[in-house]
């Protein structure tokens, strides 16, 4: 016993002096491990769970050795399916509260007063990697944002950076494919990334800002978030107007160059969980503003490109953003794969007073998410604690895994006894559409001129660092790709691609 004390001292007790990781160990220890007995799943007490019961020391196992088969037949299902896309990620706790007034824009209740605050969550996650990869490869960054509401759960499930790739959600399945790897190796494969991206010019613009230094942050902490889409903005006088959401970090901006993230994704693949938790664990609680840019019905009527194109912004001089509130995380999770793995984002789930704009991509994320979480989670994923709204009380009943089932209350409507009603105030506003139905071919809108204005932002240090990080990673695609990849960079600049050019060849 004293033997054990002082392993755990020497194990715990080092590694809390340098990473407060593992300091709720060491505390749940001391304040729980200590009283409580083993049991069973059923609840039963085990009397060792070192030995399974043999016949004599050698074996075999008896068939009837119930703790050997709650164990083992419990391990055996402890993985569930990783998130198809995002699957590498770490998130935390904490409030959101207003600091502006926006009820001109909108009745949503988490807007309703400056000083509300409302209890959050967020998940940050790398794209295209699977579970147990490195958080500094080079990646969009994931940022979703969870608001507990008295309507509801809000998800603003967004990127750290304001545009996306493509503009059809069909395209999406073909996208990530061609990211993730190779279906024969299962490693990443330079030929299929550029070879779809140089077929789809829409993607370039994202490209840019991918292969900047944006693309591998310093952690999590330092990145702004964005909501990307246009969304919709309806008040209580049922005006709407078209919003887009920016969430800017107050810890600035911080990058790693190309070699201090390759170095890390191999002294410490877990860089950015690892750094977030330990911010919070230690006090210093990151925060983001969150602000809005607004584009009224009539403005989106004359803006020169397509208001709900996901690959362009909205200039920010023409569409200032307006302040809204402060994000802050202060808590960590207690339990990653209870608060984390199982904590499911959706784009659907909004609450009266912010709706869906006409978005094509944002269309398809209304069903992807919902859908994957049923097949990756089950049905009433929405019953899991860190999923679960204040209060529901509706007319769906069981279904597997069901923990709340609304007790006696009527499962039928109409009815007389009384079950709960339709709230007509909580109505979508009205909208038109218009239109021919076709399958309209996304790729030739223009492709290159905001690719263009951010390729002339950039300092000469930062579109030298761009170039290198394309050239490192472009040299391993076949030459046929890469005359492609010149053709298509010398669009968004002349200089850029054959400067790319002449750095491949010298590669070779
Ligand atoms: C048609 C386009 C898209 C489709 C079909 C799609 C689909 C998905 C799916 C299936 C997941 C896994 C969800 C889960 O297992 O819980 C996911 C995760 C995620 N997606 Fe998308 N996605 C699309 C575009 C985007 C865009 C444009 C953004 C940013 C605005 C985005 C941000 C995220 C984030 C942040 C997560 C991780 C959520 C978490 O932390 O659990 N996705 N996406």
């Amino acid at each position: 016993m004293e033997k054990c004390v002082l392993l755990l001292t020497v194990l715990f007790g080092s590694i809390t002096t340098r990473d407060p990781a593992s300091l709720q160990l060491t505390e749940y220890n001391k304040t729980h491990h200590e009283r409580s007995f083993i049991q069973t799943r059923y609840g039963a007490p085990v009397s060792d769970i070192t030995s399974s019961l043999t016949v004599g020391p050698r074996g075999p196992i008896l068939l009837q050795d119930a703790i050997f088969l709650d164990t083992m037949s419990h391990f055996d299902r402890e993985r569930i399916p990783e998130r198809v896309v995002h699957a590498k990620g770490s998130g935390a706790f904490g409030t959101f509260t207003v600091t502006h007034d926006i009820t001109n824009y909108t009745r949503a209740v988490v807007f309703e007063r400056v000083g509300k605050t409302t209890n959050i969550s967020v998940r940050f996650s790398t794209v295209s990697i699977s579970l147990g990869g490195a958080d500094t490869t080079r990646d969009t960054r994931g940022f979703a944002i969870k608001f507990y509401t008295e309507d509801g759960i809000w998800d603003l499930v967004g990127n750290n950076m304001p545009i996306f790739f493509i503009r059809d959600p069909m395209l999406f399945p073909m996208l990530m494919h061609s990211q993730k790897g190779n279906p024969v190796t299962n490693i990443k494969d330079p030929d299929m990334y550029w070879d779809f991206i140089t077929l789809r010019e829409e993607t370039v613009y994202q490209v840019l800002r991918v292969f900047t230094d944006l693309g591998t942050p310093d952690g999590y902490r330092y990145m702004h978030g964005y909501g990307i889409h246009t969304f919709k903005m309806v008040n209580a006088q049922d005006d709407a107007v078209y919003v887009k959401f920016h969430y800017l970090s107050n810890q600035g901006i911080r990058n790693l160059t190309a070699a201090r993230a390759t170095e890390l994704a191999g002294t410490d693949p877990d860089y950015a969980t690892r750094d977030l938790y330990n911010a919070i664990a230690n006090a210093t609680y990151p925060s983001w503003n969150l602000s809005i840019q607004v584009m009224t019905f009539d403005e989106a009527e004359r803006f020169r490109w397509n208001p709900f194109d996901v690959t362009k912004i909205w200039p920010e001089d023409e569409y200032p953003l307006k302040p809204v509130g402060t994000l802050v995380l202060d808590r960590n999770p207690t339990n990653y794969f209870a608060q984390m793995e199982q904590i499911a984002f959706s784009p659907s789930n909004t609450i009266p007073g912010i709706e869906p704009s006409p978005d094509k991509l944002l269309q398809g994320r209304l069903f992807a998410y919902s859908d994957t979480q049923r097949y990756r989670l089950g049905v009433n994923h929405l019953q899991i604690p860190v999923n679960c709204p204040f209060h529901v009380t509706n007319y769906q009943r069981d279904g597997a895994s069901t923990n709340y089932n609304q007790g006696g209350a009527p499962n039928y409507y109409p009815n007389s006894f009384g079950g709960p009603k339709n709230m007509p105030s909580a109505a979508s506003s009205t909208f038109r559409v218009t239109g021919d139905v076709k399958r309209y071919n996304s790729s030739v809108e223009d492709n290159f001129t905001q690719a263009t204005m951010f390729w002339n932002k950039l300092t000469k240090e930062q579109q030298t660092n761009m170039l290198n990080n394309i050239a490192g990673n472009l040299k391993n695609a076949s030459p046929i790709i890469q005359k492609r990849a010149f053709t298509m960079f010398k669009q968004v600049n002349s200089t850029m691609g054959s400067t790319l050019q002449t750095l491949i060849e010298q590669l070779k």
